[in-house]
């Protein structure tokens, strides 16, 4: 398909998830470079969901270590016990943070950053690596988020 996504900005949230998710699937179709496709979906979720941060962190060497993402320079490395990220990787779930300052051990990439979802791909039990939103709003994130980014993941995991 040609490089370009439609997603109206008048549309409320999950319209555009609905809109955007099909997109991203025909984008990275026919693509078998893991990194192409995970750039094109960062920089979609950016463009057509309009996030502060929005990028990856690939389980390697032992920690969690900074991917493609679009938006403010971030933190590389990443231990798997730490952060918002370390407990997705650990617990193997999707982590929805309200308020960042209330979460235990948040690590702070961006002092704006106020709220935050991080979800995991999983391949044969392994968490492959995290998906992590950040909004510079508090409670920004909620179930719909949740429901349309872990359809997403299960794009994700089909890439590897
Ligand atoms: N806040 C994350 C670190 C990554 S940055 O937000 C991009 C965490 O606590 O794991």
């Amino acid at each position: 398909m040609a490089e370009s996504l439609i997603v109206d900005a008048n549309l409320s949230k999950e319209e555009k998830y609905k809109a955007l998710l099909p997109q991203i699937e025909a984008l990275t179709t026919g693509e078998t470079d893991l990194i192409a496709n995970i750039s094109n979906m960062v920089a979609a979720l950016r463009q057509g969901m309009g996030f502060f941060w929005v990028g990856v962190y690939f389980n390697k060497e032992e920690q969690l270590v900074l991917g493609p993402f679009q938006g403010p320079v971030a933190c590389t490395r990443i231990a798997y016990h730490k952060g918002v990220c370390g407990a997705c990787y650990t617990q193997q779930k999707t982590i929805l943070v309200p308020d960042v300052e209330a979460f235990p051990g948040h690590i702070a990439c961006s002092s704006d950053s106020k709220s935050e979802i991080v979800l995991p791909a999983i391949k044969d039990g392994e968490v492959k690596l995290v998906l992590d939103v950040d909004s510079d709003k508090l409670n920004d994130f909620d179930a719909v988020d949740q429901k349309y980014l872990e359809q997403l993941m299960k794009l994700v995991e089909s890439w590897y």
